[in-house]
């Protein structure tokens, strides 16, 4: 009896996971409504018009923190306000290996946003192309219990993701972020849409989006947003989906910023979508020309009185319930961070990982037996 009961709450629970899976339907605007839904589209549907929206940049850094990248965003970044006199934010999608959860702890803290790049990074593209609901969750899911356990932040403040190589699944990825409660992703390029580029949207319906990396999700997922990474394009006019992927660009400081600054204002004169800068914290050290590019950058948009460096969740708060610049406090009162538990002096654990040494520093009171990884991601 127990066994059959077992047996049919099982094939229930498959049976709902199957017809979950609806097929999205194109976009109408009539039902698709702010504050929970928005249509795929070049309009920000805030009823704002264009010279009031703030410009919205999303500064975004992929894989580990560790003490070299850490010093390029103390660097760079650390003590910047915004316009409304807010820290700025940032978004680190953050992976496992080699990364120091005191480092990430700290720029949580400043109001950096930690959002998830998984746990194993592998380096098979097919592994993310051909990855089912399970493992996705548990690569997901894990990384987001390490750094709520390891940098003593709150799960749900850990809401966004993105791909390794950018390589989706189609559904896959979309319906185990569903399921572990997650807000974003930002893994899909758009080549198409660079102007008026896309701004992000819920997957409630259809997207317009082309898709450059198959296979891309075509089924609905109600309260799931896309933060589309809207290419950049080189001196050649190649298109880069990040910008350390671009390759024919200046060679000098000042030529580099110059080329960001022209890549910036086909946003901020333009339609006033959200603008990305997305990256790997090692093109810095790739040329250190490239870093100065990015601090003379930055201290252009700082020097203009309507561009909001913002992380990636209170980008889409604010496409939520947009406000004006003319509004008190158009992303409303400044984050306050409250960490689960304090950081204690940093833990330094050393471990064998698929046959190499490695380190882990934590907020940990102490080494965990094994090294943190999927499956076992407090390392007992
Ligand atoms: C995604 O889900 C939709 C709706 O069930 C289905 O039609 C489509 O084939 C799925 N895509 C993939 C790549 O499995
Ligand atoms: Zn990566």
């Amino acid at each position: 009896m127990g066994r059959l009961r077992v047996a049919v709450v099982t094939l229930c629970v498959l049976l709902a996971r199957v017809q979950s899976l609806k097929l999205a339907d194109p976009c109408n605007e009539a039902t698709c409504k702010l504050p929970e839904c928005k249509c795929s589209g070049t309009d920000s549907n805030s009823k704002i018009p264009i010279d009031k929206i703030p410009q919205i940049v999303l500064l975004t850094f992929d894989d580990a923190v560790n003490y070299l990248t850490y010093d390029y965003f103390q660097d760079a970044l650390f003590d910047l306000k915004n316009p409304d006199g807010c820290p700025i934010g940032v978004t680190h999608f953050l992976s496992h290996e080699y990364t120091d959860y005191t480092k990430v702890h700290d720029l949580w803290k400043r109001g950096h946003e930690i959002a998830l790049h998984s746990v194993s990074h592998s380096a098979v593209y097919n592994y993310w192309r051909n990855i089912d609901v399970k493992t996705f969750s548990s690569e997901f899911g894990d990384m987001r219990k390490i750094v709520n356990y390891f940098a003593k932040i709150p799960s749900s403040e850990l809401r966004g993701v993105r791909l390794p190589f950018l390589q989706t699944s189609g559904n896959v990825s979309f319906q185990a972020m569903k399921e572990l409660g997650l807000l974003y992703d930002s893994s899909l390029p758009s080549i198409h849409f660079v102007n008026p580029p896309l701004w992000p949207y819920s997957l409630d319906y259809q997207s317009i989006q082309d898709c450059v990396i198959e296979p891309c999700p075509t089924a609905s997922f109600p309260g799931v947003w896309e933060i589309p990474m809207t290419v950049w394009e080189d001196q050649n006019n190649i298109p880069c989906s990040m910008v350390d992927s671009c390759l024919n660009i200046p060679e000098t400081g000042s030529g580099v910023a110059q080329w960001m600054i022209q890549q910036f204002e086909k946003y901020y004169k333009g339609s006033r979508a959200p603008f990305p800068v997305f990256m790997h914290a090692s093109w810095f050290s790739k040329n250190e020309e490239y870093f100065k590019a990015y601090k003379l950058f930055i201290k252009h948009l700082q020097s203009l009185p309507d561009v909001y460096l913002v992380n990636m969740n209170k980008a889409i708060e604010w496409i939520k319930n947009p406000k004006p610049l003319t509004a008190a406090k158009p992303f409303g009162n400044c984050e306050v961070r409250k960490p689960e538990a304090p950081c204690p002096t940093p833990l330094s654990c050393g471990y064998y990982n698929q046959g190499s040494e490695i380190w882990m520093t934590s907020c940990a009171s102490k080494c965990p037996a094994n090294f943190p990884w999927l499956g076992n991601p407090l390392g007992n």
